[in-house]
Order: C-alpha cells, then structure tokens, then sequence
C-alpha cells in the first residue's frame, strides 16, 4: 500500500470529495485524521473507515479558527507523532452576482478558501520542516483557470491557492515537503445527479466523482511522487479545453 505509516490530515472530511479522499487514503493504509465543522458526520466518515479495517479520526475544526487550527495539529503530533500529509479541501463556493456581493460574501469565501488553506499549513510546517518530509496538497478548482460566472469570489480564492502552492514549493523544497494543488472540474458530491454533459465534459460520463480526485490526491500524497512540486494537476474531464464543438 502506497501510504501505509503515513499520518493524513485530511480537511472537510465529512461529505463530498474530502470524504472520498479520506476514504481512499485509508484504503492505501493511512491513518487520516479528519478536520471539519460537521463532527457527526465527519465521525462518520472515520467510523466507516474503521468499520473496513482502516484507521481513522475525526476532530471538529474550523479551519477559519488559527488558533483552533494550531491546537489540534498539536494535538494530532502528540497523538500520532507525526504528520506526513495535509490535505487542504475544506471550502465551499456559494453562487452570487457581484453586484450583489456584500463584502461579507466576499470575505468569507475568501477567509475559508485562503485563509483556511494558510491556518492549516502553518500549523504543521514547522513539524515538516524538523522531519525533512511533507507532502501538502491543496484543492484548487477549474474556476481558477478559466473562471465561473456568479463565483467570482471563488474564482479569485481558488487562483490564489494555486500561486500560494507554488511560491510555498519554492520555500519548502529544500526541506523535501512536496506543494502541489488539484484542480477538480465538475464533481458530483452529496448524492447530486446533476447531468453536465454538453457543458464542456468531454467525456461519455455525467462528470467527475470524489474518487476521481481522491487518485490524484493519493498519487500527489505518495513516495511515488516525490518529484513534483509546484504543480497544478486538473481533473476536469477536458472542462477547460474550450466549449464543445461539432
Ligand atoms: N464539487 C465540485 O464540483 C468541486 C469543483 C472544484 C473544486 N471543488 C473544491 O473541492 C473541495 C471540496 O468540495 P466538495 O464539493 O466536496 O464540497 P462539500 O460541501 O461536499 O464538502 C466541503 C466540506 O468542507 C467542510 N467545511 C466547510 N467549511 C469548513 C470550515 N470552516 N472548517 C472545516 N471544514 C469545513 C464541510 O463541512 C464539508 O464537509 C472544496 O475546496 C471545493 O472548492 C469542488
């Protein structure tokens, strides 16, 4: 297994792709430790994990909360004694023209998508940069790359988790701890059904899954890609090729 002895943390673990990405992990033999807002659930996911053999917990954090955010990874460290990978997926992306944006919109999306990404790895780089060895991914969106009406917020909160990612690898290299970002085009989380065929999926299917994102983040998380850093990786199903043509 790819990531057995590894600790995980895992952020918004409790629904959609960060549940996957938990799920998968476990499924590779790592302990994941999942950090969200909605505990019940997130101890779902962890009691799931358990249930299949795997190990897992769940604490409730939000990742807006610096302070929170500092006492818990500290709490993981001491628990586990290490942490190998931090998965920053918690965020959410609300829909709303900008002219009707109150800057309460704005900086809450924002404060979640940045913020929370920012809270999270200060909390553990320390603890990498001691054991020469970390592995941080942090979820983007295609809305960084071509942009989405209504989500202009997100779209700048996610182009900036992709320049935080690479300024971050270029500080973090020489300490072997990996920076990369993933960008997920239209996923279907939480039981959505919706059909984004002829919306710019190329591909014969209704869209993407959580496990579609939890391969790239499990490959990104591995030994295996221990010479990639500072990358983007899209898993869009062509989203961002351009609009479909005859
Ligand atoms: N679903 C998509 O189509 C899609 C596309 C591109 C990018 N993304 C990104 O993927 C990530 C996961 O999205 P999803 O679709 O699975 O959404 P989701 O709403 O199913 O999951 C988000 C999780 O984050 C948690 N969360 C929210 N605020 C939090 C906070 N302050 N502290 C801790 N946890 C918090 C939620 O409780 C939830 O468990 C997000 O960063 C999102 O922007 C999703």
């Amino acid at each position: 297994m790819n990531l057995s002895d590894k600790v995980a943390i895992v952020t918004g673990s409790a629904t959609g792709i960060g549940k996957g990405i938990a799920r998968r992990f476990a499924s590779e033999g790592a302990t994941v430790v999942g950090f969200d807002i909605q505990i019940e659930k997130a101890q779902e996911t962890a009691a799931e994990i358990v249930a299949a053999g795997g190990k897992a917990v769940a604490f409730r954090v939000d990742v807006m909360d610096y302070a929170l955010v500092k006492a818990t990874t500290a709490q993981v460290i001491e628990q586990f004694g290490q942490v190998d990978i931090l998965v920053n997926n918690a965020g959410a992306y609300p829909q709303k023209e900008f002219k009707d944006q109150e800057p309460k919109d704005w900086e809450w999306v924002l404060n979640l998508n940045i913020n929370g990404t920012f809270n999270c790895i200060h909390a553990v780089v320390n603890h990498m940069i001691g054991r020469k060895s970390g592995r941080i991914i942090n979820m983007a969106s295609v809305a960084a790359h071509v942009g989405i009406k209504r989500m202009a917020h997100y779209s700048a909160a996610k182009g900036a988790i992709i320049a935080f990612t690479k300024a971050l690898a270029m500080e973090l290299g020489p300490s072997n701890i990996t920076v990369n970002s993933v960008s997920p085009g239209a996923i279907l989380v939480n039981n959505a059904t919706t059909n984004y065929e002829g919306k710019g999926i190329y591909l014969p299917r209704p869209g993407g899954y959580p496990e579609d994102i939890a391969a790239m983040v499990s490959f990104l998380a591995s030994d295996e890609a221990a010479y990639i850093t500072g990358t983007d990786h899209l898993v869009d199903g062509g989203r961002v090729l351009g609009p479909r043509g005859s």
